[in-house]
Parts: C-alpha cells; structure tokens; sequence
C-alpha cells in the first residue's frame, strides 16, 4: 500500500488520504476533549486496521483513564499495534515503544520517547500533546515548558494543526507563573476554536491565579451551555467555576454545582474524585455542613480501591475515606499505596507518605499531620496535577494549624502559599500587602477567608 502524509508531511501508515482526514479531524476533537472521539476512531480503524498509529492512540487513550483494570485492554491494541510494526515507519514505531512503556510503568522511558519523537519530528502532534498531558501527571513544570518552548518555533500559523500546539503552551507558561503571556497564548487558542477546553483551562487558570474569580466565572459561563457535549474533564473546569463561586463566597451556588456537574452520580473517573474530595474539603475548611456528600465520593472511592494509576488520586481517596470512617477501606488503601511503593512503582512512595499525612488530618491528628506534611510540602508537588489541585495541601495545613491554635504557623502557611504567584512589580506590591493583612489577622475565621479567596485577592466578607 502506497504511504500518505498528514497534513504536516508526516508519513501515516495504513490510511489514505481521505481517512488521514477524518484522523486529522479526530485529533483535534479528541484534543479539545470531545466526546464520542473513541468511537470515531473504532469506526477508522475497522476501515482501515492497518493504521498503526490509530492502535496506539486507542492504547494511549485507555492507559489515559488511569486504572489497572484497563491494561489488558491497553495491551490488546499495543499487540495490535506490535503485529503492524513492520509496515510502520521509525516515528510511529516509537510511537509503539512509548505505549508500551506506559503499560509497563515506566513513566521515565515513555516521556524520553516522546521527546525523541519531537527531537526528530517536530510536528508530530500527538507526540507533542501526549508529552505535555503526561507531564502534567509527573509534576515536572519546568520540562513541561521546555517541551512546549522547543517544540513552537518548528510551527508557524500557516503550519496545519497549529491552534493544537497553542494550549499547552499557555498551560505550561501559567505554571511557570509567567501569567501574561500564558493568557495570550490561551486566547490565541480560543480564538481558533472557542472551545478549545485545554485552553479555556488555561485561562481559567490565569484567573485563579490572579484572584480574577469575577472573570473567571464568566469564561466558564460562557461556554457552560456546551460543556455536554464534551468528554468528562468537563468536570474539571466545573472545578474551577467552584472555586471561583467559593472565592466570592456564593456557597449556595458551589453546592448547586458540585450536586449538578462536578459530581452529580457516583463516578471512578481519577479527576472526577480528586475534584469532588478537593472541593468538599475546602468547603468544610470555610465551615459550610456538606451534607452526606462525602459518603457519595467515598463509596465511589471504595469501588476502585487499588485500581487508580494517576498517583495524586490517593491523597483524595484517602480523604473521602477517612472522612467518612471507613476503616476497613482506608486501611486496604494506604497499604495498596505503600505496596506499590515498595515495589518501586514510580512516585508511589511519595503518594503512600502523603495518602498517610491526609488520613491523619482526617482523624483530627492535626499535629502528627502537620509534622509529616510540613516536611513533603514540596515534594507532594511530584506527584503531579496543577498549583491550584495542589494548594489542598496547603488548605490542609493552615487548618490543621488552626485546629491546634498554631496561629503563627497557620500565618507562615498563608505567607508561603502566596509566594510563588508574583510575576511583576505590580504583583509584588499586592503579595507584600496580603502577607501584612495575613500578619494583621488573628480571628481563624479571617485566616481561613485567606484560603478561600482567590491567591493575592482580598478576602470578601465572611
Ligand atoms: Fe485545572
């Protein structure tokens, strides 16, 4: 069969060029989070089972939902994949390598083929939004950046697929802290497609960050009337309209959210249970009765215990669990964990050491949780997920702080959880005067309204 090339010059094995359409179509649906792109892609290669790299991306897609159920179903298209390799061309048979490593466990293989892909192929977009999603997951910022700043000079606007290399980039310059040119990047993407959820995500992130919660809310309002019709990482940015109608201190309307969208029926999905577990916290942290919602998320929690992949799930496992009193279930839990460190599983060791922290606060051992926590406080950051999923730490902490009436540990928690969120002159002013309004404080109360505003944003009114 005579190879064709995708829209970039990239050769793909086993499609023609009608089917390197729809497959081009699929990439960016399945990367503006789309739903029904699986299907899609079944139907593709039923037509055409030669497509190398559509076997992998079905393998890639189901390593993605993160549990140890799906391996026999990952390895069922890597073998697919595996059975092409000769017909593949060197790129797609790395391609067939990362997979592979990824059912294997070795994250540190998986990333550097990846990067061996775009050292060589620049434009190979799957490469290149599979790298930077996976390094979301390995909580490494700084190559996350690296990865998105070596590879965009190779595309200019005229390049096919261009508004898919935009994304990640604003995301990776929001994390880096480098807030105004991540919200450039985020707009230039939403204006190829305003729906482009990964770069509506970084926006909102830019706004969370900044303590812009008003505009925030609006951004996700914008689109919230279309969010159906994408896949589950809806949820997230459910997340995020929650943390902005916390920040205003609309709880009424956080409740509503979270029972209509965050978690509205018992999920196992990894993000849908670190948003529920987040959020409830937060929620109790400000002092708001949540009801029996915990008992939801912990049932859900108890239906795939031991299965989660995605390392940062354990911590909020462990919350909903301990929360709830489940003993028996927290108990299998936090030894999976420590089982699956010392099998050397990577970041699991760091994940079982923080799962064990977050029961202790759960079980109002507040100064044992906060001599384990202060320690890993920045290595927890390791274990992935964004400075905004990761700031449960810190909620933790300062409450736990409060709790033991450690007033100056809880002020010094607040300090440092604003530090690293000042880019300019501007920001560097409003940071100086948040930590004397923080050093001012000595209601709990008003430490707390600290943790639900927005971060260098004046806390509204109790
Ligand atoms: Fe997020």
């Amino acid at each position: 069969m005579r190879t064709h090339h995708d829209p970039r010059g990239l050769p793909i094995t086993g499609l023609n060029p009608a089917q390197i359409e729809r497959y081009e179509r699929l990439l960016h649906e399945l990367y503006a989070y789309r739903s029904g792109v699986q299907a899609r892609l079944d139907d593709l290669l039923r037509e055409a089972p030669g497509f190398v790299l559509g076997h992998v991306l079905r393998g890639y897609a189901v390593m993605t939902d993160g549990l140890r159920s799906g391996l026999p179903e990952a390895q069922r298209f890597l073998d697919l994949s595996q059975r092409l390799a000769a017909t593949a061309n060197e790129r797609e048979r790395l391609h067939i390598y990362a997979l592979k490593m990824w059912i294997e466990g070795r994250g540190a293989a998986r990333l550097q083929a990846l990067e061996d892909i775009l050292a060589r192929w620049p434009l190979d977009v799957l490469a290149y939004r599979q790298l930077t999603a996976m390094l979301f997951w390995h909580g490494d910022k700084r190559r996350q950046l690296a990865v998105a700043m070596q590879a965009i000079p190779h595309w200019q606007p005229s390049t096919a697929g261009y508004a898919l290399t935009l994304a990640p980039l604003a995301f990776a310059l929001e994390e880096d802290g480098r807030y105004a040119l991540a919200e450039d990047y985020a707009q230039l993407a939403l204006s190829f497609n305003p729906t482009d959820l990964w770069a509506l995500h970084a926006l909102v992130h830019v706004h969370e960050m900044q303590g812009r919660a008003s505009e925030g809310e609006a951004a996700i309002n914008a689109v919230a009337g279309k969010l159906k019709e994408f896949n589950l990482f809806r949820g997230h940015l459910w997340w995020h309209l929650s943390l902005f109608l916390l920040s205003q201190n609309k709880i009424d309307a956080v409740l509503d959210v979270f029972d209509r969208e965050v978690f509205p029926t018992p999920s196992s999905f990894y993000l849908d249970l670190q948003n529920a577990a987040s959020l409830l916290a937060r929620l109790e942290i400000q002092g708001v009765d949540v009801g029996d919602r915990w008992d939801t998320v912990a049932h859900a929690c108890e239906q795939t215990l031991g299965q989660h992949l995605v390392v940062f799930t354990g911590p909020h496992q462990v919350m909903a669990l301990a929360r709830t009193g489940r003993k028996q279930a927290l108990a299998q839990a936090l030894q999976g964990f420590n089982d699956d460190g010392q099998a050397g599983m990577e970041q699991a060791q760091t994940g079982s050491a923080v799962a064990a922290a977050v029961a202790l606060y759960y079980q109002r051992a507040y100064r044992p949780f906060l001599n384990l926590m202060r320690v890993m406080r920045f290595e927890a950051a390791s274990l992935g997920a964004s400075y905004a999923q990761q700031d449960i730490y810190f909620q933790l902490m300062v409450d736990a702080a409060l709790q033991v009436d450690d007033l100056p540990l809880a002020r010094s928690l607040l300090k440092e959880r604003l530090a690293k969120h000042f880019t300019d002159a501007t920001e560097w002013l409003r940071y100086i005067d948040m930590t004397h309004r923080i050093e001012q404080a000595h209601d709990p109360k008003v430490l707390r309204g600290f943790l639900r505003a927005g971060l260098l944003q004046q806390p509204p009114a109790c």
